[in-house]
Parts: structure tokens; C-alpha cells; sequence
């Protein structure tokens, strides 16, 4: 006799509550997640299991450059996947080279050496350090206050936060924090035992706050006169986003005495590959090959997978020029969401940025915001989630727009009428 079998539930159910539990059960709880779940994207849009559409200016925290399922990424990343995946860095491969000759273009006379994040960049950096001052006993990096530089145990060590810190003592050794943007503040922080100074071009997870002119030259000159090395964290704030390769290109642009500026050494990651893992770090000429072989290591760093994707990626940003692209439409949404800022000034008390980073800064209790304990910026990323727009919060008060950097005038006129929309619809 033939038995009727009900068909089986499918493997994967497509559903909030399904996709929640199962990371309940089985994923370490270390992120404090928002309670949407993404299924598909298309360029600054991204469609939830529910099929509710977002205008995303957010780019998973600055990664997805070129927006979601870029076809360049896709057909990229099937060509090199079926010519060769990895063979580890005891061998040659052509896009590793290529990638690092089309980063040293941008940034100026050095080499590179890739990893796979932004902490994993910067602990490059922390190695190349002490590499430096190791003769003379020199380890310690000074940091700024307020910044954010991963979470390894030397970048929580490095951050200049301590919520990040918290419970995970005790810390490397080796790290002080100053404030940002404060010349003096680093001077008088040097000991004998100082060998470098770190610090975000623009701080992004402290709340979008761009350095100063003076400030980098000031620190260019404090190195050179005490013979340490200057390092840039470019994670968030580099790739283009803030209308050029490196935010300090940008700040520095036009400025009386920044002709040549560069830093000893810059951490990269984020947008990179455009949504693959990929890190790297840039090293100038001089100190270029402090670390010789056997001194540093990654089994993935720069494999030829995410070469030729990050390839591809920079081609794209030059040929549909994306660097200009973030400064004209950064510039724009800027000036938009001042206006905005002056007509809701109990609850936008500034924005700041430069090119596709920005920043809203609320005010310190913004009236329909913040209640039950929970942070103001928090409280607005959700009620944007329920208009369709994502952002990514920082801190208690600050709501970052991040977007891919070929953002559309269309998309970026989509989601700040939906900002819009939330901030009139406040008590
Ligand atoms: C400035 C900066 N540095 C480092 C990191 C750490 O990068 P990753 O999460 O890839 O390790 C981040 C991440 O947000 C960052 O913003």
C-alpha cells in the first residue's frame, strides 16, 4: 500500500522568529542586534524576510562600496573563483601584486600587506611599532580618546574607549589615550618609551568627528621631531569615502604646508573588497621593509580571490567616479540635513561629516527619544527601520549615514525624505 507522506518543512523557514531562535540557540550573543533580517539587496536597497524594502545608508558600516549585488562583484568573484581560490602567501599570485601596486598609486611611495579585517590591520601597525623602537626599548602607541580601532586585545587595548575594555583586563601594555584633535595634549603625553601615534582620520564609531588640518600636520611634525612613526586608522574613514583615497588627502586638500603630507602607515579594511573580508596595511617607503619575512603572517591575508575583487572594485570607483560621486552628493545630503538640524533643533543639535561619513549628533534629550533606558541615537535608528531607512548608530547620541559610495541622488533623496518623515512625526 502507498503511504502519503506529508513533504518535510522546508530546511530554512523564511521567517523573523524562525532565524532569531536559531541564533538564540546557537550563536554567541556578543552584538546587540536590531530585530530585522535581510534577504536580498540591489544597489543602496535592501528587502528584509518580509519583503519590506530599505533605503540602506548604512552599507554594512561603511563596507558594501559599491551597494548590494554590484554584477562587477559578482562576475569578478566567479571568474577568479573558478580560475584559482588560494594557495597561501608561500607563493606568488598576480592579483596580490596588482592590488598592492594599485594602493601604493593612491596613497604614495611604500608597499602593503594584507590581512583580512581592520583590528587585524592595525595590529600589523602595532607590530611594525615596535619593530621600529624595539632597538631602543620604544613599544608604546598613543591613541586618542574616543577612538575605535577593533577588537582584538591590542585594538581594545588601543581604542580610546572604555566600554570596549570593560571585563577583558588586563589590558596589553602599551597603549595611553590623549584627546583627539589636541596638539599639546599629545606632546606632553610622550615618554622615552613612545614609538608611534595612532589616530583615525576621522573618528567614526566615536561619532564622526573629523581631525583637524593643524592637528595632522602638527602630529607629521611632533614624529619627525621625536623620530616616531605616524599611523592612520583608514578603516571607516578611508576608501574613498570622504571624497578621496584617504580622508587626510581630503583634509589636507588646498592647505598651505600639507604639499607631501603622509603618515608612516595606514590600516585600511571595510570597503576594500566590497563586502568581502579583506584588511590591509600601507607602510612608507622608509620603514617598508621593517618587517621582514618571517615577521608577519596571515594564511588569508591577500588571497586571489579578494585581490581580484578589490580590483575590480577600484576599477569600478575610477571608471564611474565614486570619489566624486561621495563628495557631491556627501556635500549635498550635508547641506540637507542642516536644514533639517534647523528646523528640528530640540532634536538634531549638530551635523558633522565629510563626504559620504556623516554624522547627527542629537540633542541631549530629544523629546520622543530615549525613554526605558534606551540611548536617543538607538531610539532613532528604530524608528527609521520602521520608515524604511537604515543608519548606523555611535555612541548614546550620534545617528552615522555610511552609504556606498555610488549612492544615487535618487536613493539619497529617498531616505532623507524618510528622515524627514521621522523627525516631523516626534512629539
Ligand atoms: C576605525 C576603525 N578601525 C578598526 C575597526 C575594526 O575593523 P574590523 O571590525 O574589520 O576588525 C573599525 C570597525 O568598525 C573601525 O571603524
Amino acid at each position: 500500500m502507498k503511504e502519503i507522506v506529508p513533504p518535510p518543512p522546508s530546511l530554512v523557514r523564511n521567517d523573523l522568529a524562525a532565524i532569531r531562535a536559531r541564533y538564540r540557540a546557537n550563536v554567541v550573543p556578543s552584538y546587540g542586534r536590531f530585530d530585522l533580517a535581510f534577504s536580498r539587496g540591489s544597489g543602496s536597497y535592501l528587502w528584509d524576510v518580509t519583503g519590506k524594502r530599505y533605503v540602506d545608508l548604512g552599507a554594512g558600516i561603511a563596507v558594501c562600496a559599491l551597494g548590494h549585488a554590484h554584477p562587477a562583484i559578482s562576475q569578478a568573484l566567479v571568474e577568479q573563483a573558478q580560475r584559482l581560490v588560494h594557495v597561501s602567501n608561500l607563493y606568488y599570485t598576480e592579483p596580490q601584486g596588482r592590488l598592492a601596486e594599485g594602493l601604493v598609486r593612491l596613497i604614495g611611495p611604500g608597499k602593503c600587506f594584507f590581512c583580512n579585517s581592520g583590528a587585524e590591520a592595525n595590529e600589523g601597525l602595532f607590530k611594525l611599532a615596535r619593530r621600529f623602537g624595539h632597538d631602543q626599548g620604544r613599544f608604546e602607541v598613543l591613541t586618542a580618546l574616543n577612538s575605535f580601532h577593533g577588537r582584538t586585545l591590542a585594538t581594545i587595548a588601543a581604542t580610546g574607549q572604555e566600554k570596549v575594555k570593560k571585563g577583558f583586563g588586563p589590558m596589553v601594555p602599551g597603549f595611553r589615550h590623549v584627546p583627539y584633535n589636541d596638539l599639546a595634549a599629545m606632546r606632553a603625553a610622550l615618554s622615552p618609551a613612545t614609538a608611534a601615534v595612532l589616530i583615525e582620520g576621522i573618528q567614526g564609531e566615536g561619532g564622526v568627528t573629523p581631525a583637524n588640518p593643524d592637528y595632522l600636520l602638527g602630529l607629521r611634525a611632533l614624529c619627525d621631531e621625536h623620530h616616531l612613526l605616524l599611523l592612520l586608522d583608514g578603516v571607516q574613514c578611508g576608501y574613498f569615502r570622504s571624497g578621496r583615497f584617504q580622508s587626510f588627502q581630503r583634509i589636507l586638500e588646498g592647505v598651505p604646508g600639507a604639499e607631501g603630507f603622509l603618515p608612516d602607515g595606514i590600516a585600511m579594511a571595510k570597503s576594500l573588497a566590497g563586502g568581502l573580508p579583506m584588511g590591509a596595511f600601507w607602510v612608507r617607503a622608509p620603514y617598508a621593509d621593517l618587517l621582514g619575512p618571517g615577521a608577519h603572517a596571515s594564511t588569508f591575508g591577500g588571497t586571489p580571490l579578494a585581490c581580484a575583487v578589490a580590483l575590480e572594485v577600484l576599477a569600478v570607483v575610477e571608471r564611474d567616479h565614486l570619489a566624486e560621486n561621495a563628495r557631491t552628493l556627501g556635500a549635498w545630503l550635508l547641506t540637507e540635513l542642516r536644514r533639517l538640524a534647523g528646523r528640528y533643533p530640540g532634536v538634531i543639535k549638530q551635523v558633522r561629516g565629510v563626504g559620504l561619513m556623516l554624522g547627527l549628533e542629537l540633542t541631549e534629550n530629544p523629546p520622543g527619544l530615549g525613554q526605558n533606558g534606551k540611548p536617543p541615537g538607538l531610539h532613532l535608528v528604530d524608528r527609521l527601520h520602521a520608515a524604511g531607512v537604515l543608519t548606523i548608530p555611535a555612541g548614546t547620541h550620534v545617528v552615522r549615514l555610511l552609504p556606498a559610495l555610488n549612492l544615487t541622488q535618487e536613493a539619497a533623496q529617498e531616505g532623507l525624505s524618510l528622515i524627514e518623515q521621522v523627525l516631523h512625526s516626534l512629539p
